[in-house]
């Protein structure tokens, strides 16, 4: 029913929901979001797409990864299948209607276009895909905003070494222009790369993503520094060969926590510095600093944990002026990807905790979550909306307030529809938002993630994130609108956040639906007949 009628259903219960919200006193909303605020959803390729081997495509690190290692994943599923987007695509864009929102972030899967990787050959079904996507979204007016790397890597590009491989600065900035070339006439907001920090530390830090590398003093980092110089390469590209004529914007996705120091004690607050330098200034400041180049905290304390482990140079591997340069202001936007706030700090119970030499040991600091706050199925997220306001301003004070969007935010739950720990989560960290727009960041969407229920990568199908729920019993993968659908829904609607909306997600059910059409009927044949 939801599959085919979805739009009609959700209008049904809105409408129901709404003429209840309206028969309560309400109570005026202080602050509104601006009407050029844009609102979305995101989704990542492998994890909602399936068709893993359709129509060319050729294997990702992903695919490879869940066919020869499943026991890695936690219960030990892939994303052959996932969501079934690459088919189901229009519900998908369906539901986007539902929501009312104006942006799709969506990521492009690189052996779909490349099956082999490289830009030699470019396989047209995989184009074709996409284009339909972008031409469905805009026919529905919707923003595509697209993500061309989203963790994905081709596995023969893997095996000659992947990020590793000084090289993979010029396959991305390859794959990356064949994206402009194809697209760029319809999309106009891009991210180069999503969540470097995330990438980098499970995939070559500690091994639970693919490539499953465990090196987080050294690899961890030369990860981090191609992402940057390929983040750099895609950038110019755009500037050199397309922006004059597609005028369009190419931003990085980042991700970062908000921090506070544990106490006021001295160790407290510098650890707190340095953890925020190694995990968030790390991309942000070769990109966004007046100055580029790596933090100076961070070069510091890499430089310091190397000497004392008895190395001649540091494990971070340096920028050169020249590279420096080319870094510096490659980006239009900052694409902000934020879950939760961490307490950090660094006394002598944090001797001897970190695995040496790693990035955990080199900023000396450790990290943990207010018990206190509303805790979610996601044991690594609690909410807590101001963090986000608070990193917000942080952003705007040390990096001179650049655009940014907020490209995901969001939260596990359990399978059910009445999620009203996503929905208590959405309100407090959009209410952060409406803060820090007051205090003037320069903040332009926000995408909630995520649109829908999909496989969260080592953690399979055991978390939901998503607005929709997702039956991955059902050949269909039929969504339905959770009660967060609706509040998310009436937000965009309103401009504001009303407390006191509180949407039955079951109301709009196909027998309700009947139900309510029956007797509508029933009324008007009574009035016909008397
Ligand atoms: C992000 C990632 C998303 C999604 C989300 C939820 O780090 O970019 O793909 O998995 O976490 O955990």
């Amino acid at each position: 029913m939801f599959s085919t009628n979805g739009r009609f259903v959700f209008y049904i219960c809105w409408l129901l929901t709404i003429s209840a919200a309206n028969t309560r006193i309400k109570t005026l909303p202080t602050k509104q979001f601006p009407r050029e605020f844009s609102f979305g959803a995101a989704t990542a390729a492998y994890q909602i797409e399936g068709a893993w081997d359709v129509d060319g495509k050729g294997p990702s690190i992903w695919d490879y990864l869940v066919h020869t290692d499943p026991g890695h994943i936690t219960d030990k599923s892939n994303g052959d299948i996932a969501d079934n987007s690459y088919y189901n695509y229009k519900r998908d864009i369906e539901m986007l209607r539902e929501l009312g929102v104006s942006h799709y972030r969506f990521s492009i899967s690189w052996t779909r276009i490349l099956p082999f990787g490289r830009a030699n050959y470019v396989n047209q079904r995989g184009i074709d895909y996409y284009n339909k996507l972008i031409d469905e979204l805009i026919a529905n007016d919707i923003v595509p905003f697209t993500t061309i790397y989203h963790w994905d890597l081709p596995q023969i590009l893997q095996e000659h070494g992947g990020w590793m491989n000084e090289k993979i600065v010029d396959w991305f900035g390859d794959y990356a222009r064949i994206l402009f070339q194809n697209f760029g006439d319809r999309v106009k907001l891009w991210t180069t790369i999503n969540e470097p920090f995330v990438h980098c530390y499970f995939s070559y830090g500690y091994g639970v993503h693919p490539p499953r590398i465990r090196s987080p003093g050294v690899q961890f980092y030369e990860c981090g520094r191609q992402i940057l110089l390929a983040n750099a390469r895609a950038y110019h590209i755009y500037n050199d060969e397309f922006r004059s004529t597609q005028g369009g914007k190419v931003g990085i996705g980042l991700n970062s926590e908000h921090v506070f120091p544990a106490s006021d004690s001295k160790d407290d607050i510098e650890g707190a510095k340095d953890y925020l330098a190694i995990h968030f200034g790390q991309y942000m400041h070769p990109i966004f600093s007046k100055s580029g180049n790596y933090p100076q905290r961070m070069i510091h304390r890499v430089q310091a944990a190397s000497t004392a482990q008895g190395h001649n140079s540091s494990r971070l591997r340096g920028f050169n002026r020249e590279q420096i340069t080319y870094i510096k202001g490659s980006a239009d936007f900052l694409g902000l990807n934020h879950y939760y706030t961490k307490y950090v700090y660094r006394n002598s119970s944090v001797i001897g905790v970190f695995e040496v030499p790693s990035m955990d040991d080199d900023a000396f600091a450790d990290s943990y979550l207010d018990q206190s706050w509303p805790s979610s199925h996601a044991p690594w997220i609690r909410e807590y909306g101001p963090g986000l306001h608070h990193l917000l301003v942080h952003i705007k004070d040390t990096y001179g307030n650049p655009l940014v969007y907020i490209t995901e935010n969001g939260v596990s739950t359990t399978a059910g529809l009445n999620d009203h720990t996503r929905v208590s989560y959405y309100r407090s960290y959009l209410s952060a938002v409406l803060e820090a727009l007051a205090e003037g960041c320069n903040v332009q969407g926000y995408f909630a993630w995520s649109l829908m229920d999909n496989y969260e990568w080592s953690h399979g199908y055991t978390h939901r994130f998503g607005l929709y729920e997702v039956d991955w019993e059902d050949p269909e993968r039929t969504r339905t609108p959770r009660k967060s659908a609706f509040v998310y829904r009436e937000i965009i609607r309103s401009r504001t956040i009303d407390y006191n909306y509180n949407p039955d997600p079951y109301a709009g059910s196909t027998s309700t639906i009947t139900s309510s059409l029956l007797v509508l009927v029933i009324v008007v044949l009574a009035g016909l007949i008397s």
